[in-house]
């Protein structure tokens, strides 16, 4: 079976996640190719004492470990790059792993910001040889594979409204000491949206639905938060988006219909809710995480209406060993969604459309969108995007 010799910069929490994934991927079959992580990048400074020694004792395939970028990026071994870094970082490493003839998976925002956004979308355009993709994983979960189905198939009907969102409270305690991504030069000046708002906006924008214009509300809830040294530092990215658009559908059910997308980091009651809400003139649907294995879906042909309840197990985009009736969890959609980036690095093109990464277009899409949300709450007014 093919390998995939994978580079990995920023060894945090997401880079732990990819690690994990690809040293289960026997979990995976009927892959056409295998990763296998060879050498990683972090600062490994004095705070990150056990950081490298996780991966040494969990990954013997690991042969290079440094702290520049600059020097996994020289390794003729290195084929695939995975960069999960701050945001402040992404241009530059984005477009570093690019002109070094890396394939690359990104993560979200993928650049701090729009011009940040612009600049590495120009790099990549100048290599279209390398498969470049931006890290989205809750697609990947049955029910919304299922629904992206439907979408697929057009069943639908007119869209009448469409509710996407990524709301979790991690912030909600105000002692929680600041870390990067409560800091606008490392986080950027999007907030919330730049951390969630990829994920509330991959189904929208893979469905063809595109926001013609947005009025925003942003919040800021907790102003300055402990330094963990002491003293306290101010707060100043946005804890809280909602966006209410107009959307445009391109399939040949047409129409323009509301879509809100709403991101939140202060959100009590809720732990990590991704949800999904679609209503159409045949059918609807609904899903959230909180109950990761149900899937609503509301046919209607005329008469009563009723919302039916599916309870789904394993139909996950690419198979794998568990059985049918198991359920599904976060660590398995990572899994998933790496399966979808190496599926497409090895055979050149994703199973169905559900089943691909968010590409970098997409990306720009949700810069455009988070860039006239700041636009429209700092003027209270609509903006259209272009
Ligand atoms: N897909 C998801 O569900 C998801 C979830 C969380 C975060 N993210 C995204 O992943 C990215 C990383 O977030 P995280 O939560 O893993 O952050 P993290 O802070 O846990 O990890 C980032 C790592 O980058 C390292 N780093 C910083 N500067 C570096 C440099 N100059 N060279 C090499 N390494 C450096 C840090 O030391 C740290 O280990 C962000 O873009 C974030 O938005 C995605």
């Amino acid at each position: 079976m093919r390998r995939i010799r994978f580079g990995l910069i920023g060894c945090g929490l997401m880079g732990r996640e990819f690690a994990s994934a690809l040293a289960r991927w026997c979990h995976l079959t009927d892959m056409p190719a295998r990763p296998e992580l060879v050498a990683i990048c972090d600062l490994f400074d004095s705070s990150q004492a056990d950081l490298a020694r996780w991966y040494k004792e969990n990954f013997s395939s690991l042969r290079q470990v440094t702290s520049d970028y600059k020097d996994l990026l020289a390794n003729p071994e290195v084929e695939a790059v995975y960069c999960a870094v701050p945001h402040h970082l992404h241009q530059k490493f984005y477009c570093a792993t690019v002109q070094a003839g890396k394939h690359l998976m990104g993560e979200k925002p993928f650049g701090i910001d729009q011009p940040a956004n612009r600049a590495i979308l120009s790099t990549i355009s100048r290599h279209p040889e390398l498969l470049v993709r931006c890290s989205s994983e809750f697609p990947f979960f049955p029910c919304v594979q299922r629904i992206g189905d439907l979408i697929e198939r057009e069943a639908f009907g007119r869209i009448i409204e469409v509710n996407s969102g990524f709301v979790h409270s991690s912030d909600l305690d105000p002692q929680k000491p600041i870390n990067w991504k409560r800091q606008i030069e490392f986080n950027g000046e999007y907030g919330c949206m730049g951390d969630l708002g990829m994920h509330a906006c991959h189904v929208p924008l893979r469905a063809g639905w595109r926001p013609r214009n947005v009025r925003a509300v942003l919040s800021k809830i907790v102003t300055e938060r402990p330094d963990g040294k002491g003293g306290v530092a101010p707060c100043r990215t946005w804890d809280n988006a909602t966006l209410l658009c107009e959307a445009e559908c391109r399939g040949s059910s047409g129409g323009v219909f509301p879509l809100t997308i709403k991101t939140k980091r202060i959100a009590p009651g809720e732990k990590n809710t991704w949800y999904l809400e679609i209503y159409g003139t045949k059918v609807s649907a609904r899903f959230s995480t909180r109950n990761p294995r149900r899937l609503e879906l509301l046919e209607y042909r005329g008469g009563e209406q009723s919302w039916q309840q599916f309870d789904m197990g394993q139909e996950t985009a690419f198979k794998t060993i568990t059985g049918g009736i198991f359920e599904f969890g976060f660590s398995d959609a990572i899994l998933q969604m790496w399966a979808a980036f190496v599926v497409e690095l090895a055979t050149g093109k994703p199973p169905k459309l559900f089943a691909g990464c968010v590409t970098p277009e997409e990306t720009t899409l949700t810069h455009d969108l988070f860039t006239a949300a700041l636009e429209s709450h700092r003027q209270s007014r609509v903006v259209t995007l272009e």
